[in-house]
């Protein structure tokens, strides 16, 4: 039978567990290598790594955007990620917050909040006015980032950091329990920055929501998170807690650009490098 629901997990318990989960994509570049990890609910954790080491790979395999090939998705109150059912079940549930906001310029705040609603009305609903009851759902995923007054303006209007905002009251408006975020504060400046990530952790503490952040910044990583994922070439090599985040670990996470990584260098500084099919990346998938 098809669950139309799932509630959130007690604080603490997995919510999500990764089981020898690799990406390789279509031209053989091994995004994740055999990775089984479990991110328990209600938790803030931080994704760290140098550019290309996987981090938004990882991400986006959180909730299918990537597809796995191979290893899996095991979800609470679902089970394994299998039947196209539960990925989208599981979706429904899951916000996503990307660093450009995506939000569409030309329409308003409270419109764009609502498109969180729509994996939730059938596709004939959708197409009609947005239900009261989805409205106040946006109205009040708006008001718990600071934005009630927005809701009529223009979303292009809004300065980089209030649209931000915008972008996780659209991923609240979801009701998630699982909020994932790609280098959600890359293009705001650092004050903005410690603000969106203080309120996506207010998120969590006070509404149990399980967040998994994306960051270059190491120092913001301390600050907010509770436990950090350290990535390089396609694998976790450090995870833990942000005090334990010692030089050895920066090492290991960046080699011999933790130094850099320490000086937190602008996104727009940051290249890809494309992996080039050698060195520690070989999986046995
Ligand atoms: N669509 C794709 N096709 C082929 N290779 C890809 C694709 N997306 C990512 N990659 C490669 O997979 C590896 C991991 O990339 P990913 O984007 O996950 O890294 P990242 O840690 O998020 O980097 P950044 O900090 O620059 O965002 C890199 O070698 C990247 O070039
Ligand atoms: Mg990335």
């Amino acid at each position: 039978m098809q669950r139309m629901d799932i509630p959130l997990a007690a604080a603490g318990t997995p919510l999500l567990t990764l089981t020898d989960a690799s990406v390789v994509y279509p031209d053989g570049t091994v995004g994740l290598a055999r990775t089984s990890t479990v991110f328990a609910a209600g938790a803030f954790c931080v994704l760290l790594g140098p550019s290309g080491a996987g981090k938004s790979t990882l991400l986006r395999s959180l909730n299918g955007l990537v597809p796995l090939s191979s290893g899996s998705v095991t979800v609470e109150g679902i089970g394994p990620l299998l039947r196209s059912a539960d990925w989208r079940l599981h979706r429904r549930r899951t916000g996503m917050v990307f660093q450009q906001h995506q939000l569409i310029g030309r329409l308003s705040v409270l419109r764009n909040v609502l498109t969180g609603r729509i994996a939730f009305s059938s596709t004939l609903r959708s197409l009609w006015p947005a239900s009261i009851a989805d409205r106040r759902i946006a109205l009040h995923a708006l008001d718990r980032v600071g934005l009630p007054e927005a809701a009529l303006r223009r979303a292009d209007q809004l300065s980089g950091g209030q649209q931000q905002r915008v972008g996780i009251a659209r991923a609240l408006a979801q009701q998630p329990r699982l909020l994932l975020a790609d280098e959600p504060v890359a293009s705001l400046d650092p004050a903005t920055a410690a603000r969106v990530l203080e309120l996506l952790q207010g998120i969590c503490r006070e509404s149990g929501i399980s967040v998994v952040v994306s960051l270059h910044q190491v120092e913001l990583a301390r600050r907010f998170a509770d436990r950090v994922l350290g990535v390089r070439a396609g694998r976790i090599v450090f995870d833990g807690p942000p005090a334990a985040l010692d030089d050895r670990a920066l090492h290991a996470v960046y080699g011999t650009e933790g130094e850099a990584a320490r000086n937190e260098p602008p996104a727009a500084s940051r290249e890809r490098p494309a992996f080039d099919g050698t060195g520690p990346l070989s999986v046995a998938a």
